[in-house]
């Protein structure tokens, strides 16, 4: 790969032993997918920010790390195991706190923001078009890449804090104009009412390694965030190519050359899929906002839920973004009548598995997830219908 002479000071240690580690990491990635050089990218999201995901180990790397460097673009950080300043009302042990505060510590010492979300897009962090980025949480990369059209491969945590520490990233995979074609075509022809987040489901397993091209009945911004993060968690690539339903990528800019394979997702199938994850009827816990909830989201289920009352079966959270969470205060009381209303985390990364067995959600993603990273019993529903179960 070819460096430039501050590539190459860098590398040699010149700047200090974190940023040559974060440069040495680059390079071996470079090497290893072939990339000629390394591009600026405009901002970093870095994943591994739960205890429950990166151990001990984590952190002691993420503290060896966080010695003398600093990053140099603006940088998020994915949800954590808690709300920092709700994790006793949920449960969280003091010893799973204060492993989780030496995360953050480390993160702030090198200057990353306290954003810790998957939709940054949504906090105050949204890329443009054609801007080259370092992201690593894969429902963010996969909207970044297919609703806004910037560019970003699906990094993993070690590689995206480097980039956010050097303000580059190895140019190859998504960054190529080349490895941005579709490959195969997936119609959605019409989408039942609160099943797009299984439309994306279904449409990731069709995909499999293939960016897919989606054609069929068009999606809200909204609509897209649910349903990229269930391709991104079923499928294989941080991409697909929206036909019809993004305003700057009419369908006559796609380039449809290199499509190998066309299948239809009926809406029937779509039914039978929500019938299959639909799971048992008794729940400890409905979790609703995977990826975290927009101030759209908030705002209809806090319509939805204004003059009803709450049902207290069982726990109920409902995930966002500290952004979004203090940009509708009305909407966010209502909503906590009824469950917490939590920012910073998720019911992914959270350690659920200690607190409950049986969770419902909305979220196609959280349905790959919550089996085995959570180690629940998970049951498929959509908003109307969870928003229906907690409230009478
Ligand atoms: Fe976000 Fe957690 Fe879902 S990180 S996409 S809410 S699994």
């Amino acid at each position: 790969m070819h460096l430039t002479r501050d590539d190459e000071r860098v590398l040699a240690g010149e700047e200090g032993a974190g940023r040559q580690k974060a440069m040495e990491l680059l390079v071996a990635l470079g090497d290893i997918f072939g990339a000629e050089r390394l591009i600026p990218v405009k901002s970093a999201q870095v994943s591994g920010a739960s205890f429950k995901t990166i151990g001990d180990a984590g952190i002691r790397w993420l503290e060896d790390m966080s010695k003398g460097t600093r990053a140099s673009v603006p940088s998020m950080v994915n949800p954590l195991g808690l709300d920092v300043r709700r994790w006793r009302s949920m449960g969280i042990s003091k010893a799973f706190h204060d492993r989780q505060a030496r995360i953050v510590a480390a993160y702030r010492s090198m200057g990353l923001l306290p954003v810790y979300s998957c939709t940054p897009y949504l906090a105050g962090h949204r890329p443009r078009r054609g801007q080259h980025l370092a992201w690593a949480e894969s429902s963010a990369t996969v909207f970044a890449n297919s609703f806004i059209g910037a560019r970003t491969n699906r990094e993993g945590g070690p590689s995206a804090l480097a980039s956010a520490i050097i303000g580059k990233t190895p140019e190859y995979g998504l960054h190529l104009d080349e490895n941005r074609l579709p490959k195969i075509e997936v119609n959605l022809p019409s989408i039942p009412d609160g099943l797009v987040p299984l439309a994306g489901y279904l449409a990731g397993k069709a995909a499999g390694n293939r960016i897919p091209l989606i054609s069929g009945q068009a999606l809200s911004e909204d609509q897209h965030k649910s349903f990229g993060a269930a391709v991104a968690a079923t499928g294989g690539v941080s991409m697909y190519v929206p036909d019809r339903t993004v305003g700057h990528r009419k369908s006559r800019d796609i380039d449809r050359s290199m499509i190998e394979e066309r299948i239809t997702i009926p809406s029937r199938e779509l039914r039978r899929c929500a019938g299959d994850l639909s799971g048992g009827d008794e729940w400890d816990l409905v979790a609703i906002g995977c990826p975290h909830s927009s101030i759209r989201e908030v705002a209809r289920m806090a319509r939805s839920l204004k003059n009803r009352r709450p049902r207290k079966d069982c726990d109920v959270w409902f995930c966002t973004s500290r952004k979004v969470y203090s940009s509708c205060p009305q909407h966010v009381a209502t909503l906590r009548r009824f469950g917490k209303v939590l920012c910073d985390t998720c019911m992914v990364v959270a350690p659920i598995e200690e607190m409950y067995e049986r969770t419902a959600t909305n979220s196609g993603k959280a349905m790959v997830y919550l089996p085995t990273l959570g180690r629940q019993k998970a049951s498929f529903r959509t908003t109307d219908q969870l928003l229906e179960a907690i409230s009478r």
